[in-house]
């Protein structure tokens, strides 16, 4: 499983890149907003990221006609070479995917929350597909089943013939709001997870890490005194 970053925040970006485990980064308008982004910097935030991380940095269009999506979307993948378009799963968001994903530009399918959405999805030409977990456990529903069913159903088919260079389509889990997530998210297949950096940060820690470091240390004050 890779992991990406699901932030806007530079800090954050540049802390968990030095980690040695950080292959790309997803934003969308709430992130951005929440580290008091400006309309006309996006473009510019967008390529700081991108100077950061190598991998994949997802970039959302908020447009909401085909037309504006596509128009975005080319702008967007001027910005560098490893920009991902994001685009909301509908109907002209499917309509922008298989024009951009025609055109060469890598689209990264958001929002998405079905089996049925994640099969138009990839038929669409997506490079990746979110499906989102922790929006539907706000809803009481099971997010992780839902992303299940959304592994086994892409994996069950070959989407290369639709997608950018033949590539495979990937399934990342979004919305994630804990480690456990991560861990239900890695044993049923997911190829990324995107998390929060709170999430990563929890994901190193575990209190029997911390009770033999602590041991250990005790132990080598001794050997040093001895
Ligand atoms: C995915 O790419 C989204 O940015 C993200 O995971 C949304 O998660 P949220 O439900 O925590 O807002």
């Amino acid at each position: 499983m890779k992991f990406f970053l699901d932030t806007a925040d530079l800090d954050e970006i540049k802390e968990a890149a030095s980690w040695g485990a950080l292959a790309g980064v997803t934003t969308n308008p709430t992130l951005y907003s929440r580290i008091g982004g400006k309309l006309d910097d996006f473009h510019n935030h967008i390529a700081r990221i991108c100077e950061i991380v190598d991998g994949p940095v997802s970039a959302e269009s908020v447009a909401m006609t085909r037309d504006e999506i596509i128009r975005d979307g080319r702008e967007l993948a001027k910005i560098a070479p490893n920009v991902v378009v994001k685009i909301p799963t509908m109907v002209e968001g499917l309509a922008a995917c298989r024009a951009l994903s025609d055109e060469g530009i890598r689209v990264n399918m958001t929002l998405c929350f079905t089996v049925p959405q994640a099969i138009l999805a990839a038929r669409a030409g997506a490079r990746y597909i979110s499906p989102f977990v922790g929006r539907f456990d706000d809803i009481s529903e099971d997010g992780l089943s839902q992303l299940g069913d959304v592994v086994t159903a892409i994996g069950n088919y070959d989407y290369t013939e639709n997608t950018v260079g033949g590539e495979q389509v990937e399934i990342i889990a979004a919305s994630i709001r804990s480690a456990n997530h991560v861990t239900q998210s890695a044993l049923m297949g997911a190829d990324i997870a995107t998390v929060p950096f709170g999430v990563l940060k929890k994901m190193v820690q575990h209190p029997l890490t911390d009770r033999g470091l602590e041991s250990f240390l005790k132990d080598w004050e001794k050997v040093a005194n001895a």
